[in-house]
């Protein structure tokens, strides 16, 4: 630094020092916002590949004699470009308007979104739907760890149930003994979510006794869902996750067409038929009477990991099914997550394994979080 200089240094060596100081300080006195706007106007948002300042992420600009600092209020809380933008940010400030500053860049963030919730869902930003043809291939798997992460990420989550004939959030959650309270707002009254794990849930399996069958023909057992999703008090909801029931049925279509979707994520194993299934799903998605977007296709179960050997992949459903699945839709293929016991074991036992911060399976999750929220904020833009 400038004035971190020895105590031997003589006071005419010292005096270039003084007066370079001087100038210095003379400057940051002369530096103004709009020179800090004009110089963070030549960052562009990589995601939206337009500049941050047209943007309007830039507030709460302070000039002192040192020092500058602002914030970048990005679209989501799990944006993985968040050290890219910041480093873009400092060398913008050094490069046009002054190297010798301290340059302070405070990141924060504010969940866009395109869909209208004024009335029904009062209070949700973006709704998820976790789809897939066929059962069994681990759609509520994928949805509670990726609800888990996104919110470990510092967003505002909620998870539905919508698997009204299968709910199993709640046993994924440990929360098969939940029952929640009803709560009268203006005369109308709603359903308060459980809250574990950050999370805001709601399941017709905490209304239903456990064990007993659901037995509804498809349009009561749909307008039991949107019932449930419309009468559920959701609190200011950055990302609602739908876990869907399998295949493509009354269910399916009345979630999409009634409620402002944001987008779909399609989850498949790579065996044929699990694909075969997947692409229907897929397929219902862009049909001109639903008009989901397409998020990106999530491959559960690529490859077995054996506990003594972690590091090896045994490829026994298959390989690349989902990647080119992704592509024949034009879409990312956002996780491929390996079938581990601890994946299953963490379901059982109602701690997902998203919650084990140190676990590899968990950083999959986490990746998975940030590619769906960087799709949402494309998406919203
Ligand atoms: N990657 C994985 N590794 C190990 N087990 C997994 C994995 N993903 C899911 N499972 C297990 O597979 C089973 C089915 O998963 P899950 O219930 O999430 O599937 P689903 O698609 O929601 O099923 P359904 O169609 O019945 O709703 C569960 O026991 C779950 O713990
Ligand atoms: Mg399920």
């Amino acid at each position: 630094m400038l004035w971190n200089f020895s105590k031997s240094t003589s006071a005419l060596k010292l005096l270039p020092l003084l007066c370079c100081f001087e100038t210095y300080k003379a400057q940051s006195m002369q530096i103004t916002e709009k020179e800090i706007l004009q110089a963070l106007s030549h960052v562009e948002e990589p995601d939206l590949k337009r500049d941050i300042v047209s943007l309007n992420m830039v507030r709460d600009i302070q000039i002192t004699e040192d020092k500058i600092s602002f914030t970048v209020v990005l679209t989501t809380p799990a944006c993985p470009l968040k050290e890219i933008i910041r480093n873009a940010c400092e060398n913008a400030i050094r490069h046009f308007v002054n190297g010798h500053f301290v340059i302070e860049v405070n990141m924060t963030s504010q969940v866009t979104s395109k869909i209208n919730t004024s009335s029904f869902l009062k209070g949700v930003k973006n709704i998820i739907g976790i789809a897939s043809g066929k059962g069994g291939v681990g759609k509520s798997t994928i949805a509670a760890n990726l609800a888990i992460s996104l919110a470990q990420m510092g967003a505002r989550v909620g998870l539905l149930d919508a698997d009204i004939y299968g709910p199993s959030i709640p046993i994924l959650l440990g929360l098969e003994e939940e029952r929640p309270l009803a709560h009268s707002i203006n005369g109308k009254d709603y359903i308060v979510p459980i809250q574990k794990f950050g999370l805001q849930v709601m399941s017709l399996g905490f209304l239903v006794p456990a064990g007993q069958a659901v037995v509804w023909r498809g349009p009561m057992a749909s307008k039991a869902i949107m019932q449930m999703a419309g009468d559920t008090q959701w609190e200011n909801v950055d990302y609602l996750i739908i876990d869907m029931p399998p295949g493509t049925g009354d269910i399916h279509i009345s979630l999409c067409q009634q409620l402002p979707m944001t987008g779909a994520i399609v989850v498949t194993t790579p065996q044929t038929v699990a694909l075969a299934d997947a692409r229907k799903a897929a397929a219902m998605f862009t049909m001109d009477s639903i008009k989901v977007p397409l998020i990106g296709i999530v491959e559960n179960m690529s490859y077995f990991c054996p506990p003594e050997e972690p590091t090896k992949k045994y490829y026994i459903f298959g390989k690349d099914g989902a990647k080119q699945l992704a592509e024949e839709f034009n879409v990312p293929l956002l996780a491929q997550i390996p079938l581990v016991e601890e994946i299953r074991n963490g379901s059982d036992m109602g701690i997902p394994i998203a919650l084990i911060a140190d676990s590899p399976q968990a950083k999959a999750f986490e990746n998975l979080a940030m590619l769906t929220a960087q799709r949402i904020s494309i998406l919203n833009a």
